[in-house]
């Protein structure tokens, strides 16, 4: 799958270099680093996760010397520390690149690999460390050169090749989404059975993160909010440190990453097990929003129709609610509507939650495709102390959100599994104890 990703980049890179890192490992605190998760771009290139890598893949040399991966080497001492290392050795056949170099000889090495190409693609501004790695051996390939050879003089964004090719999912891109999805929707599930008053937010967090672990997914794909109360109206809470009151609303936009590939869901659900008149009111205009959104979510529908319906629907409940005067089509037009929906309706998902990708084409909103994948997320936010609003509804704050893949026929959402009716939701909270 990896050689077959590379493959597809190298044929149309026709005769450029391209020179991809490793993500680096980030200090948290004394001697304690942030989880290392890799980069996405590289994972999706090699389907290796170790950091202090570099993949050179360089189509214009001789079949069978195009691709080389530099890496740590095995180091015995190391490795009781901090576990296994692949090694250059085993690195060719186990990742089916062509050769393989310790990591320490990529300053030495990487100019003559330059030689030849004249575009190079690199993801420039993203590390100044790879950069300064970049800039330097561009200045030697052109020292080393003999007279004649080229090298490469353009920088080009990789973006514009490999991103493309992520946005459109491969069948074996979407199987991970799909189970990304499943376990992410049946964590909803348990979030909602394991809800009652007096729970903290960050227990609840803990009951959903433990199914997705037990379910076979090693980490979310985004710092879980799992927001009650007021805390629902602050779009990335993260702290998810209140306790839930009976009478609040809890938003938890959680989801997990199976095998690189995210799942971004929300779902919003009254703390006692039942939303109150305001709650629900408010509740319903975001489910026909979203329920509306996702039907435009078909093969050849603007993407920004998805968000202009959405609005609509929005803003017709704002106005019928008594939270906007109308008319609806003034309020969609001096964008009213985003005192309450200050946000977009979706975004791009993949192996990043906001997965890469162009949502423009020529200035125009691009098509969907079949093979996309997109997040339809609409919501309602009334601060607590917002005095314009009906007394009754402030400090309500509703979001629901879901995985939608576009084929040739009916959008598919994948993470149809998490209740999302008043009934089905009401028919499951506090019906599970926190598991132990
Ligand atoms: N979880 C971030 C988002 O919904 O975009
Ligand atoms: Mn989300
Ligand atoms: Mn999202």
């Amino acid at each position: 799958m990896f050689k077959r990703h590379r493959r597809a980049l190298m044929e149309q890179m026709k005769d450029a270099v391209a020179v991809f890192f490793a993500a680096r490992e980030t200090l948290r605190n004394n001697d304690v680093h942030f989880e290392y998760r890799q980069g996405s771009d590289f994972f999706h290139l090699t389907g290796f996760e170790e950091p202090e890598a570099v993949l050179v893949l360089a189509p214009q040399r001789e079949k069978g010397d195009q691709t080389f991966l530099f890496l740590r080497q095995r180091d015995p001492e190391r490795e009781v520390w901090d576990g296994k290392r692949l090694g250059v050795e085993a690195a060719p056949a186990a990742l089916g690149v062509d050769k393989a170099f310790p990591i320490e000889e990529l300053a030495a090495k990487l100019p003559g690999l330059l030689v030849g190409a004249n575009r190079l693609y690199h993801h420039l501004g993203e590390c100044a460390e790879d950069d300064a790695v970049i800039l330097a051996a561009v200045a030697a390939a052109k020292r080393f050169r003999k007279r004649g050879d080229d090298t490469p003089g353009d920088l080009l964004d990789p973006a514009e090749l490999l991103h493309e090719h992520r946005l459109l999912k491969s069948p074996a891109a979407i199987e991970r989404m799909q189970r990304a999805a499943t376990l992410t929707a049946r964590g909803h599930r348990l979030g909602m059975a394991v809800t009652r008053p007096g729970l903290f937010e960050y227990q609840l967090q803990a009951a959903m993160e433990y199914s997705w672990r037990v379910g076979g997914a090693r980490r979310e794909a985004y710092p879980s909010i799992v927001g009650s109360g007021p805390n629902a109206c602050v779009l990335h809470y993260r702290e998810n440190n209140r306790r839930l009151e009976p009478g609040d609303l809890v938003l938890v936009d959680a989801g997990c990453e199976f095998d690189y590939h995210a799942s971004d869901v929300t779902r919003t659900w009254p703390v006692n097990g039942r939303f109150s008149d305001p709650q629900r009111a408010i509740y319903e205009v975001v489910l026909a929003s979203q329920l509306a959104a996702i039907e435009h979510c078909r093969a050849g529908h603007p993407f920004d129709a998805v968000h202009q319906v959405a609005v609509r629907v929005l803003t017709e409940g704002m106005c019928d609610l008594g939270l906007l005067q109308g008319p609806v089509k003034d309020r969609i037009e001096d964008e009213g509507y985003k005192r309450y929906y200050m946000h977009r309706t979706g975004h791009w998902l993949g192996m990043d939650v906001h997965d890469v990708g162009r949502y423009y084409l020529r200035g125009t909103s691009r098509a969907l495709e079949p093979g996309m994948v997109l997040t339809v997320e609409p919501g309602i936010y009334i601060a607590p102390d917002d005095e314009q609003a009906p007394e009754a509804f402030r400090g309500i704050g509703v979001r629901i959100e879901d995985d939608v893949l576009v084929t040739e026929g009916e959008p598919v959402v994948l993470t149809h599994e998490a209740p999302k009716t008043v009934d089905e939701i009401e028919a499951v909270i506090g019906s599970a104890d926190l598991p132990r």
